[in-house]
C-alpha cells in the first residue's frame, strides 16, 4: 500500500478554513489581506504550528509551513498556492493546494521519512489580484512588481499592506535565492471542464496561458437626460457598450484560441438623469503564445478613441518537463487516469517558473465553475490531488 495522506485531517482543515470569510451562499470572500484572509492566514500558521512545524512569514508575507530537513544546507521544495479568493468566491480555489501542502508535511513528518530536502508549504499573498496579482510569488521570484498602478487602484494597496504590517519598500526583500530552490509544485482545481468532461482524475499542466489586462476610458460630455437630444449627445456609456461588443465579436470571430472580457465598468457621474461624460472599462485578454497575445491587442484597440493604460502583464509560461514527469508518474502509481492539459488561470506557479522547475496538477472542477460560490470539487478528487502531490514531491526531493 502507498503511502497517503491523512483524508480525515485535511478534511477537517478544509471545513475550517472555508468558514473563515464564509458568505451567505457558501462561498468565501478572503479579498487579499482583508480581515477574512488576515484571519484565515492566522489559522494556518496555528495549523502548522500545532503540527510541530516551522513557520515564517516574509516581507511580501508569504506564510509559510516547513518541515526541515537535518542538512541545515539542503534545498528548499516549495508546495504552495494561495489564502486569498477573488470577491465572493469559491472555497476550492487556491485554499486546496495550501491545506494539501500543509498535509504533505505532515504525512512526511509522521512517517518519519528523511527527505534531502527542506519541504515548504506556502500561502503566497495576492494571488487573485484583487491588489497587484501574484505580488507574493512575484516577490520571492524577483519579478518587477507593478506597485504605482495596480489593478486593484493605489489606495486600495496601500491601506491592505498597511493593514497587514507591510512595508511596501520592502516586499521585494521577499527575493529567493534560486539555487535554494528544488522546484515549484501546486496542486489547484481545473476551473473549467476538460477533466470533468473527458472523466479524467489529474491534469498534469503543461503551461499556463499569458494576460494582459488595461484600463480603457471613454471621454464623452455629461449632459441632461431629458433635454439633451439624442443627437447633440457625446455619450461615454454609448461608447463603453459599443467596445465591450465589439471586444467579443473580434475574439469570438478572429481569435478562437483566445479569450477576453470586461469585468467591471463604471459610468460617471453615474445617475439616471445624467448622460455619462466619462466611462471607465476593465479589460482583460488571455491566450497561449505572445504573438497571439500582440495580434489580438492592435486588432482591439485599432480605431478606437479612448485613453488606454496597461495595469498588468502575465506571459504566457511553459511548465517544467521534470516536474510533469513527476506527476504523471505518481498518478500512475496510486492507480489515477491523467492527461494533459493548458491552464487558462494564472497561477502563482507562472512566476515560480521564472526562477525554479515549476509545475502543476489538477482536479476536476464541478461542471467547471469557479470564481463563484458554487465552486466544487468532489472529496475523492481532492483527497487524489493530495495524494498524487505527495508523490510526486517525494519524487521530486530525491532527484
Ligand atoms: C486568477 O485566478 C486568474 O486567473 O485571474
Ligand atoms: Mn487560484
Ligand atoms: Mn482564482
Amino acid at each position: 500500500m502507498k503511502m497517503q495522506i491523512d483524508a480525515q485531517r485535511l478534511r477537517s482543515d478544509f471545513d475550517a478554513l472555508a468558514a473563515i470569510g464564509v458568505t451567505p451562499d457558501g462561498g468565501v470572500d478572503r479579498s487579499a489581506l482583508n480581515d477574512a484572509h488576515l484571519e484565515a492566514r492566522r489559522w494556518f500558521l496555528e495549523r502548522a504550528d500545532a503540527a510541530g512545524l516551522e513557520t515564517a512569514v516574509d516581507a511580501a508575507g508569504n506564510h509559510s509551513a516547513l518541515l526541515r530537513a537535518h542538512d541545515a544546507n539542503a534545498p528548499t521544495l516549495l508546495l504552495g498556492s494561495h489564502l486569498d479568493s477573488v470577491p465572493n468566491g469559491g472555497r476550492y480555489d487556491g485554499a486546496l493546494g495550501v491545506l494539501a501542502a500543509l498535509e504533505v508535511l505532515r504525512t512526511v513528518r509522521d512517517a518519519e521519512l528523511e527527505l534531502p530536502v527542506t519541504l515548504e508549504a506556502i500561502d503566497f499573498t495576492d494571488e487573485e489580484g484583487t491588489l497587484v496579482g501574484l505580488l507574493g510569488s512575484y516577490a520571492v521570484a524577483g519579478l518587477p512588481l507593478e506597485l504605482a498602478n495596480p489593478r486593484g487602484g493605489r489606495d486600495v494597496l496601500v491601506e491592505a499592506l498597511a493593514r497587514a504590517g507591510l512595508e511596501e519598500s520592502r516586499l521585494t526583500d521577499a527575493r529567493r535565492d534560486p539555487s535554494q530552490l528544488v522546484a515549484y509544485l501546486e496542486l489547484h482545481i481545473e476551473q473549467g471542464p476538460r477533466l470533468e468532461g473527458a472523466g479524467v482524475q489529474i491534469g498534469v499542466v503543461t503551461a499556463i496561458v499569458g494576460a494582459r489586462s488595461f484600463r480603457v476610458t471613454f471621454a464623452g460630455r455629461a449632459a441632461h437626460a431629458g433635454t439633451t437630444p439624442m443627437d447633440a449627445r457625446a455619450d461615454a456609456g454609448l461608447a463603453a457598450a459599443r467596445f465591450v461588443d465589439r471586444v467579443n465579436r473580434i475574439v469570438v470571430e478572429e481569435f478562437p484560441d483566445a479569450v477576453a472580457t470586461v469585468g467591471a465598468l463604471e459610468l460617471e457621474p453615474g445617475a439616471f438623469n445624467v448622460v455619462a461624460g466619462l466611462a471607465h472599462v476593465s479589460l482583460e485578454f488571455r491566450a497561449q503564445d505572445e504573438e497571439t497575445l500582440d495580434r489580438l491587442q492592435a486588432r482591439l484597440f485599432e480605431g478606437v478613441d479612448a485613453q488606454v493604460e496597461p495595469v498588468a502583464r502575465w506571459e504566457p509560461t511553459p511548465l517544467d518537463p521534470d516536474v510533469r514527469t513527476a506527476i504523471a508518474g505518481a498518478a500512475d502509481e496510486l492507480g489515477l487516469s491523467w492527461r494533459e492539459l493548458t491552464s487558462g488561470a494564472g497561477h502563482d506557479a507562472q512566476a515560480l517558473a521564472n526562477v525554479t522547475r515549476s509545475g502543476m496538477l489538477f482536479v476536476p472542477s464541478q461542471n467547471g465553475v469557479s470564481h463563484n460560490p458554487a465552486e466544487h470539487t468532489s472529496w475523492d478528487d481532492c483527497v487524489n490531488g493530495a495524494n498524487v502531490l505527495l508523490h510526486a514531491a517525494l519524487a521530486l526531493s530525491r532527484r
